[in-house]
């Protein structure tokens, strides 16, 4: 048996949806299924403005132009996340500043954002590793105090929430994904998520290019214009019929999910219990939605040798992000990879285990058992 490290999951309605779609004639972005996921995700979640993207790389880089960040602004950010996160910032021309993470989520140590803030700070941008909300009460209260804008990089968090509250219903901004590796999936896809009023209300210029179409969809003009910056921020209905399938199937999906966590948490618990390895530790007070699972090895060889000795088991787990401050880009704004000991430290040791929705039906006793195995190689019985 082969246990791949993602696979994305068919909820039932995508060829019924995506044949509808195709048959509308109408295949370009914010047409039915669009405006039929922008109102589900509205109503469930209670998002301000919600714009259909053709990925989260392009929902951050739309958020990034409607904060106006320009040139010589700073934004602080994790340098445990995906290029996209620093690209959004570094492609207006402002200047990453790399944050260190805390153990327990691999999320940014709230308590180490302030030190960094200079005059020149603009934005502060967290991730939600793995689906763990980051600590955004604090994150929201540093940024009143300094008039920062909060853009939260939710790519992996839909359907998690934070106090109660459903993740990226909270800041300004937030931003989603929808790529095949995520919990709901239409192949490559985002969601910019604008609960700023005022951002709002430019938001459906700069997602159609700059010009005023949503007012010509909406019957208010008869022919649209170029009114402001943009670019083609949308994602296509054919796309956004299979997503429809996968956001009313949210629930199931993530209740499917979760078998595949309590499944690790039981094989792994031992193991934490005695030092061999680390787990993640989400507050009390989040919800996660079963996106994924790491394991923090207590040394770079057993990271190393478990990802070789599952390997030769056909199963794939990864290691997961390389740090950004240290790769070839971090290093161009000066950065060494001493900056942030905490962040190589972890990343030296972290491994992300397979997880897929299907998982749970097929294959996850295997994956488990050739874990298991590999883990008493390791460190004995
Ligand atoms: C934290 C984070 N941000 C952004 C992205 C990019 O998402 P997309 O592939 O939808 O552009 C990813 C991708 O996995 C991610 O992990």
């Amino acid at each position: 048996m082969r246990i791949p490290f993602n696979q994305p999951y068919l909820s039932g309605n995508e060829e019924r949806y995506l044949r509808e779609a195709l048959l509308s004639r109408a295949h370009c972005g914010n047409r039915a299924f669009g405006d039929r996921c922008v109102a589900l995700m509205r109503e469930r979640c209670g998002f301000g403005g919600v714009f259909l993207t053709p990925s989260c790389t392009a929902a951050m880089e739309m958020g990034a132009l409607l904060a106006d960040l320009r040139p010589g602004d700073e934004v602080i950010l994790p340098s445990w996340t995906f290029s996209s996160t620093a690209n959004a910032v570094v492609l207006r021309g402002a200047r990453p500043l790399f944050c260190e993470i805390e153990p327990d989520t691999m999320n940014l140590d709230v308590a180490r954002i302030e030190a960094l803030v200079t005059p020149r700070t603009r934005m502060i941008l967290p991730i939600d590793y793995m689906g763990i909300p980051c600590d955004l009460e604090p994150i929201l209260q540093i940024a009143a105090k300094y008039h920062l804008v909060v853009m939260e990089d939710a790519a992996q968090a839909f359907g998690s929430r934070y106090r109660d509250q459903p993740c990226g219903s909270l800041p300004p901004l937030a931003a989603f994904s929808f790529h095949e590796s995520k919990n709901l999936s239409c192949g490559e896809g985002g969601a910019l998520v604008v609960n700023d009023p005022e951002m709002a209300r430019r938001a459906p210029l700069l997602q159609e290019k700059g010009t005023d179409r949503s007012l010509v969809l909406k019957g208010e003009r008869v022919k649209y214009s170029w009114v402001d910056l943009g670019s083609s921020f949308l994602l296509a209905d054919l796309l956004a019929a299979l997503l429809l399938a996968q956001l009313e199937a949210a629930d199931r999906i993530m209740e499917i999910r979760s078998r595949v966590t309590h499944g690790y948490e039981a094989l792994f618990a031992p193991y934490a219990a005695r030092g061999c390895v680390r787990l993640p530790r989400p507050p009390a007070a989040v919800r996660v939605n079963h996106h994924a699972y790491f394991v923090i090895f207590d040394n770079a060889a057993h990271q190393e040798s478990f990802l070789a000795l599952c390997r030769e088991r056909e199963i794939y787990p990864y290691r997961g992000y390389l740090p950004l401050h240290s790769s070839a880009m971090g290093k161009s704004f000066g950065y060494r990879p001493e900056d942030l000991p905490l962040t190589e430290d972890l990343a030296a040791r972290l491994v992300r285990l397979p997880f897929y929705t299907d998982l749970a039906d097929e294959g996850l006793d295997y994956c488990l058992e050739g874990m298991h195995a590999v883990l008493r190689r390791l460190y004995g019985n």
